[in-house]
């Protein structure tokens, strides 16, 4: 029995396959290399020690995703494969809708057809849209405020009426909030094509010298020091959620929803700092105006997750810049097949 990982060649897809081979599991990974590369998988292999199958692809194949679930015994889906740069859903919101929900309603209908039932999904913090209620609890209002935020709240709604049609189906659906670090080893990490446009990835490539400095979008918010405020998890942390979820899907949840944050705020300010301690490299700023779209604050309260997953995230701010600092020093141009 494998696990099918679509995505799994992307930043948070390769350290969760590290961590499904480290655990035992078989793996075969669909991604079609959009936004990541294959030496990313080359190097979960080296992690690991471990083999497993990767076909190059695209989720909204439907022939193709019909061979993968004759050719392989597949009883759970991990399904990370999706776009995910705000401003360009914005820009292209037919590519967004097209390759995220198409895509995932042409996974589901081959899901249905080879009665493969099992399924952990990558939503988004970003269904909350703007919440003025913190931490934000799975219970918050719901309402993404761009076109990728959007794709991700269909796609949750599209999966909880698969489950009420079929109560047959498990379904869990992870809110990830800001996934921020690397792998220990500084192997596999996180490879924006461009100019980044997160945060972390940006001060890590201004440390490394590829950027001149962070521009920090407002320092008038009404936050400690005026600078925005997010949950910043491991993605080492955000990995084990799914191992987690996947363990779960075997008590019959049904359609369920969990919060993957630390429930702990940092702010721009704060991460610059911890950034500049765990390099030892000054990270030179300048306080920009605000980004249209961004919220003060926004933290999660990961409390279901620690009660029903019986997982809660172990790394703090310190070793997410340290793991971050160890990928970028290592690999300043990121995977260079
Ligand atoms: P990523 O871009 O590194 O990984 C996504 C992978 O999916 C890439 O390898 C890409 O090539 C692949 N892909 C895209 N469209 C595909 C398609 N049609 N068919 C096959 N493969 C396809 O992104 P990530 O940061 O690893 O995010 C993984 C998932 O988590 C995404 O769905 C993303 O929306 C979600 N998410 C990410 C964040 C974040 O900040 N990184 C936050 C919340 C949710
Ligand atoms: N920021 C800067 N300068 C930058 C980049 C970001 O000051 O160059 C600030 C932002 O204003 C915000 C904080 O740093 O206050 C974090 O911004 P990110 O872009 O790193 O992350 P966001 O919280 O805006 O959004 C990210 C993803 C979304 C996802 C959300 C929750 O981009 O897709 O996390 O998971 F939905």
């Amino acid at each position: 029995m494998a696990v099918l990982v679509t995505g799994g060649a992307g930043y948070i897809g390769s350290h969760t396959c590290v961590q499904l081979l480290e655990a035992g599991y078989d793996v075969v990974v669909l991604d079609n290399l959009s936004n990541s590369k294959q030496e990313a998988l080359d190097r979960v292999n080296s992690i690991s020690g471990k083999r497993f199958e990767f076909i190059k692809g695209d989720i909204l194949d439907i022939d193709l995703l019909d061979r993968v679930f004759t050719d392989y015994t597949i009883d759970s889906v991990i399904h990370f494969a999706g776009l995910k740069a705000v401003g360009e859903s914005v820009a292209k919101p037919l590519l967004y809708y097209h390759n995220n929900v198409a895509g995932s309603i042409t996974l589901f209908e081959a899901m249905q057809k080879h009665n493969v039932k099992n399924i952990v999904f990558s939503s988004s913090a970003t269904v909350y849209g703007i919440s003025d209620r913190m931490p934000i609890g799975e219970d918050a209002a719901l309402g993404p405020i761009n076109p990728y935020g959007r794709t991700k709240y269909m796609i949750e709604e599209i999966l909880r009426d698969i489950y009420a049609s079929d109560n047959g189906w498990n379904v869990i659906l992870l809110r990830y909030f800001n996934p921020v670090g690397a792998h220990p080893s500084g192997l596999i990490g996180e490879d924006p094509n461009g100019i980044p446009n997160n945060l972390m990835p940006y001060i890590s490539q201004v440390a490394v010298g590829k950027l001149k400095d962070v521009n920090i979008f407002g320092d008038d918010y009404p936050t400690p020091d005026g600078t925005g405020i997010r949950d910043y998890i491991h993605v080492m942390d955000l990995a084990d959620g799914h191992l987690k979820a996947l363990e779960k899907l075997k008590d019959s949840p049904g359609a369920v929803v969990y919060n993957l944050g630390t429930g702990k705020g940092t702010s721009v300010f704060e991460m610059i700092d911890a950034f500049y301690r765990a390099s030892g490299r000054e990270i030179p700023y300048r306080v920009t105006s605000r980004r249209p779209g961004d919220a003060a604050e926004c933290y999660a309260d990961p409390s279901k997750a620690a009660k029903e997953l019986g997982w809660a995230a172990r790394r703090g701010i310190f070793e997410m810049c340290r793991d971050s600092w160890n990928w970028q020093s290592q690999n300043p141009e990121g995977y260079t097949e």
